[in-house]
């Protein structure tokens, strides 16, 4: 919060960018007369499949809709397991419970902060495992090539939470169009926005029409169609108890509008990191992240060394609130939040890497919207606290 008037600005943690055009799209939806799911939706879900390769695209409206989809489809059932991180959003293991299966944790590479392949490979054992749900970590690719093996040696379905991953590519394909299914996050703080929204990408066509039937109730106008030879618009079958999971035209309106700037978006992105990077690589208080060329750049997630520092990571955190600067934490390990501790029986050490990350780790703002300014002014809160902090040895060297 600002002092006075003299005080500089305070920087928040996230800002959506949302300019002229899409507002103008939003108007234009309104006065449609029509403000569910249509047009605009489909013509979203065609857009994203040829800006990603996806043969499916599918618009839901959240990841977290879209990732219950995506198991379900996959078969995923009560008393199965699904392989996934305690280092993510508790969206990517609460819809593993809402199908009454399991989430069976395996513990972050520290470089990475996604998924470690040699653990996963020791969990696949596990006959009752069902699915794999690797988290993309801020945007930074989990290791797919081992993980596709390891799916394919034990007949288990890969579901990639690309929730932080637009658009990147990864070998021949975009990220979140690997696995069987992927579902990508439109939530408003992340690459591209619809306030609230997500997309789910397959290959399998099975899988995709099951998805498009659960998401809107079950319905199913083509079972209809073939058994009673009726095109009548009215009418419709209803093959599940499914969900109400779709995206309304106007959030899809914004999606468009974001979705041809989303490579502009990236580049901002992208730019930021490498200025983070080369400013911060001098000063051994901090940990920078690992900065593969395919990098979404959702998050930046910065790590103090706490042996070089007099203060801890929170004290970081608020001392750079007090110099107007917003940060986050990603992610406080959902194996010592108090459902998943007390219902799995987990203690804090259990998942070491995961924990030591979260003790260190604070997110700094990257957004398309920051300005040189702003990043230069977080570049400087960063190191002016470390200098001021810093552990000096006995000796005084
Ligand atoms: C890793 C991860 N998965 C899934 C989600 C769920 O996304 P949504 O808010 O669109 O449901 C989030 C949201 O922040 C997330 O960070």
């Amino acid at each position: 919060m600002n002092q006075s008037t003299n005080a500089p600005k305070f920087i928040p943690f996230a800002r959506p960018s949302i300019g002229r055009e899409e507002e103008q799209a939003v108007l234009q939806v309104l006065r449609s007369g029509w403000l569910t799911t249509a047009g605009q939706a489909q013509a979203f879900e065609q857009e994203f499949a040829e800006l990603t390769g996806a043969h499916h695209a599918l618009a839901v409206n959240s990841a977290t809709a879209g990732l219950h989809l995506a198991l379900e489809a996959v078969g995923v059932k009560a008393g199965d397991k699904v392989i996934t991180t305690p280092y993510t959003f508790t969206a990517t293991a609460e819809v593993i419970r809402y199908l009454q299966a399991d989430p069976l944790f395996v513990d972050i590479d520290e470089a990475s902060l996604t998924i470690d392949p040699r653990q996963v490979a020791d969990a696949a054992a596990n006959s009752k495992v069902a699915a794999l749900l690797p988290v993309h970590m801020g945007g930074h690719p989990s290791d797919m090539e081992s993980l596709q093996k390891i799916a394919q040696e034990n007949s288990i379905a890969l579901v990639e939470d690309s929730a932080h991953a637009l658009p990147v590519r990864y070998g021949d394909s975009f990220l979140g169009c690997i696995g069987d299914v992927g579902v990508f996050s439109f939530y408003a703080t992340k690459t591209i926005t619809t306030g609230e929204g997500g997309m789910v990408t397959t290959s399998n066509s099975e899988i995709a029409e099951r998805i498009k039937v659960m998401r809107l109730h079950g319905i199913d106008r083509e079972v209809w169609k073939r058994y009673t030879d009726s095109s009548t618009s009215w009418k419709y079958d209803v093959v599940a108890a499914g969900y109400k999971y779709n995206l309304p035209d106007v959030a899809a309106a914004i999606g468009r509008v974001q979705l041809k700037r989303a490579h502009e978006f990236l580049e901002r992105r992208r730019s930021i990191a490498k200025r983070y990077l080369e400013a911060w690589a001098a000063y051994d208080f901090l940990q920078l992240p690992s900065a593969p060329e395919q990098h979404a750049w959702h998050l930046f997630i910065l790590r103090i060394r706490p042996e070089k520092l007099t203060i801890d990571r929170d004290k970081y955190i608020e001392l750079l609130q007090s110099k107007g600067i917003g940060t986050s934490v990603h992610y406080i390990p959902l194996h010592i939040m108090s459902y998943y501790a007390k219902r799995y029986s987990f203690s804090p050490e259990d998942f070491p890497v995961s924990m030591r990350v979260y003790r260190t780790a604070f997110s700094v703002p990257i957004y398309p919207d920051l300005s040189d300014v702003e990043v230069e002014r977080i570049i400087e809160a960063v190191i002016s606290i470390g200098t001021q902090y810093y552990r000096r040895s006995k000796s005084g060297k």
